[in-house]
């Protein structure tokens, strides 16, 4: 018998297809860089796949009292901020296609709400946030890393509107929360990640070209996922014909 040893038998040949890993998306940059922005566009044109958006402010630690009663001394851009665990727990889940909870967080109580926000697996799954390629283990998880690269001061004037207007701040709060925290964290962590980028967008949301760019090279790689899909049912198809 010269038949190839590949051959399949039995129940196993009529195996369901096989299972198709998400492609998962990474994109970092400090505060208000314009992150939001950037997912928001690779969404819109994403039309034939299904996509989630994680962020990662969902997974904040909740602030105990004692620590509400000194907020103001306490870094939200630290990696220490972060249950990183139950982030990485979340991503491991999403990417073998199970369905999950994740924490709704909230700016102006600190602390993370019960009622939890469920997540279905999908095709594309991005995560946002300012330190998600900080962490080894979370960007081993990512089939792309992008970094939202815009210059600090229109950062700083952004936050300045975004935190006073959405999130029930004082100006003067804002710039000494930045001055103290948001900066010397950013040069500390958020910055050195931005080597790890395999793509770094220059004017986030402003920049066209390179969201198109992106997009156009998300649908070449799930092209690649749907390609293997059908030569591996032909393997079945062909492999059922020779028993
Ligand atoms: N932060 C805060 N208070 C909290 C929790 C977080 O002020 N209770 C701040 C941290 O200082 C951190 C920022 O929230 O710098 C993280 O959010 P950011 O990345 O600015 O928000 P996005 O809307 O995702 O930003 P972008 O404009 O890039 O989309």
């Amino acid at each position: 018998d010269r038949r190839p040893s590949l051959r399949s038998e039995g129940p196993s040949a009529r195996a369901p297809p096989p299972f198709k890993q998400p492609f998962v998306i990474g994109v970092a940059g400090g505060t208000a860089s314009g992150k939001t922005t950037v997912c928001d566009m690779i969404i819109s044109q994403m039309h034939h796949e299904s996509v989630v958006l994680v962020n990662q402010d969902s997974f904040y630690h909740s602030l105990s009292d004692e620590k509400l009663q000194k907020v103001h001394e306490y870094n939200f851009d630290h990696p220490d901020a972060f249950n990183t665990e139950l982030l990485l727990s979340c991503m491991e889940k999403l990417k073998r296609g199970q369905e999950v909870s994740i924490p709704e967080y909230n700016f102006k109580s600190h602390k993370s709400t019960e009622a939890a926000c469920k997540v279905n697996p999908s095709d594309v799954i991005i995560l946002e946030g300012i330190l998600v390629l900080h962490d080894p283990r979370v960007r081993d998880l990512m089939n792309m890393k992008i970094f939202v690269d815009t210059d600090c001061d229109v950062r700083l004037a952004r936050r300045i509107q975004r935190d006073t207007i959405e999130r029930g701040r004082d100006i003067q709060g804002v710039l000494d929360q930045y001055d103290r925290f948001v900066k010397p964290s950013f040069d500390e962590f958020i910055l050195p990640s931005k080597k790890f980028a395999d793509v770094i967008i220059p004017r986030g949301g402003d920049n066209d070209v390179a969201i198109d760019l992106i997009v156009q090279h998300i649908h070449t790689k799930l092209g690649q996922h749907d390609l293997c899909k059908i030569y591996a049912n032909l393997f079945v198809i062909t492999s059922t014909f020779q028993i």
